[in-house]
């Protein structure tokens, strides 16, 4: 069992590092998925799975209960984390804030700006999904609320905009792995398109050839 093991690792290095250089440019840059005190480990584990599945860059973790450890590298190793992510902790960089206030000092410290996401009308301006731009800031952040009491005022009030998916049912909200997915898959796919026609940074301006927006698919 042991040899079993060392040979299939061992095989299985080139084509992870394959995968990793293959995937590299069509990571969305700079941009980071916030989820602010979520209680529940396998909605934790289910945004970093999306995060890590649409090419999202980060996820930062509001977690004022101190329930995961201050370092990636030990987050990579809680399996709790490991488990529900189905091993995408391994491979998506997160950091932990005690507070909302410390995530949004440090985000806009770095130039991020932040939209959060809510079923419910909040804040100054609100969009539905579909009709948002989420290509005008280089540097954004998109906040995920608490499962029970949604997004926070203090998020909220330092935010661009408030985006809900428009809900067609009787229930009020989403659960927040699935918003997550929703939200993120939108907002991934306009910066990936942006991101594949124009430069950003100090070459800045329209690309001649646009780069490539979609992963081939592989023969399973
Ligand atoms: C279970 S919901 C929280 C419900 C809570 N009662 C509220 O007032 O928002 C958890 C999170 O998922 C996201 N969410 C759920 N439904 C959504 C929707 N229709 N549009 C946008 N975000 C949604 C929000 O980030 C929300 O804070």
């Amino acid at each position: 069992m042991l040899f079993m093991n060392v040979e299939t690792s061992e095989k299985s290095k080139p084509t992870v590092r394959k995968r990793a250089d293959a995937i590299r440019d069509f990571r969305c840059k700079n941009l980071i998925a916030v989820i602010e005190d979520p209680v529940d480990i396998r909605n934790i584990g289910t945004v970093i799975r999306n995060v890590n599945a649409l090419g999202v860059e980060k996820v930062y973790v509001i977690d004022p209960r101190r329930s995961l450890p201050d370092d990636w590298q030990d987050m990579r190793e809680r399996k709790s984390l490991s488990k529900t992510s189905v091993s995408a902790v391994k491979w998506t960089f997160v950091k932990r804030f005690d507070s909302t206030e410390d995530c949004l000092d440090h985000l806009e410290k770095h130039g991020y700006f932040s939209v959060v996401t809510s079923p419910h009308v909040k804040g100054k301006t609100n969009v539905y999904l579909h009709e948002g731009d989420f290509t005008q800031y280089t540097k954004l952040a998109v906040w995920f609320g608490n499962e029970k009491r949604g997004i926070s005022d203090i998020a909220v009030n330092r935010s661009e905009a408030c985006v809900a998916i428009p809900m067609f049912g009787m229930i009020e909200s989403l659960n927040l792995g699935t918003s997550s997915g929703i939200v993120l898959y939108e907002v991934a796919k306009q910066r990936r398109d942006y991101q594949s026609r124009y430069r950003r940074g100090r070459k800045k301006g329209k690309r001649s050839e646009p780069l490539p927006n979609i992963m081939p698919r592989e023969e399973s």
